[in-house]
């Protein structure tokens, strides 16, 4: 697992380095809010310093939430961030085994793409047997262009609005550094992935150059008698 970030220094940048901030997260947790039950039991995968289930709990009231990450350095501050929620913390790596569900919603932001394809799409088939009927999955993520021209484009958009929103040289250049070791993949692969884990409704509800939100849920298996809630169909399937 990768460390590098500091906790401390982590959220200053973070507008500047995420220039559709508000758009981004705030899709993640407009899906929460329209499609979660009411107090949702929310597992969130590479918490860092807590910035999307900030943006979570603001909309929903949360009957658990567990906040897990690999470094105790980021946990420690979204504990403290969270701290009025009660989260649960989980130091551990989320390709290995994840808390012990159900969950309502597993959501995540800016941290799967750490994982080789592979991995990612064993998380997402783990992330689905972790989800009760109904369950939404959420990962706000950096993903990659299918070409290369269009990734040149990417990168030049979100390093020129950094700067634009007063990202110096030096934060720009750590920040390249950084996404050297990212394993992005293309929206279309991961929707295939997810849908393929057993997910449906699989969608990018948001993007804006290399960031994008995709979601799906876990449907309740249908029986044919009864009136089944869709979570994303006022009034059910009718
Ligand atoms: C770029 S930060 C994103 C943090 C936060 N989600 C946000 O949106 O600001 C990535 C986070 O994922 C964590 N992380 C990366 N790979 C991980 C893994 N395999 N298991 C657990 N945590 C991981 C890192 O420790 C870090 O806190």
């Amino acid at each position: 697992m990768i460390q590098q970030w500091d906790a401390q220094t982590y959220d200053a940048p973070r507008r500047r380095l995420v220039p559709c901030f508000e758009d981004f997260y705030g899709t993640a947790a407009e899906l929460v809010a329209r499609i979660a039950p009411s107090h949702p039991r929310l597992l969130e995968l590479g918490c860092g310093t807590g910035l999307l289930s900030e943006q979570v709990v603001r909309r929903v009231q949360p009957g658990r939430l567990v906040l897990l990450d690999g470094s105790t350095d980021m946990l420690a501050v979204a504990s403290q961030r969270l701290a009025a929620w009660s989260p649960e913390t989980v130091a551990a790596d989320f390709a290995g085994e994840l808390p012990a569900g159900p969950f309502d919603v597993i959501m995540s932001s800016l941290a799967i793409h750490h994982l080789e394809d592979d991995a990612k799409q064993r998380l997402f088939a783990r992330v689905f047997t972790r989800l009760a009927p109904g369950g939404l999955f959420v990962n706000a993520e950096q993903v990659l262009h299918p070409t290369q021209d269009g990734q040149k484009l990417f990168e030049q958009v979100h390093l020129g609005a950094a700067q634009a929103l007063g990202s110096s040289d030096a934060e720009i250049d750590a920040a390249v550094e950084r996404m050297r070791a990212d394993r992005c993949a293309t929206t279309e692969a991961q929707c295939g992935w997810l849908e393929a884990a057993g997910f449906q409704h699989v969608a990018v509800y948001y993007q804006w150059f290399r960031f994008a939100v995709l979601a799906g849920v876990k449907l309740p298996k249908r029986d044919v008698n009864e009136l089944d809630s869709c979570p994303l169909m006022p009034g059910g399937y009718q």
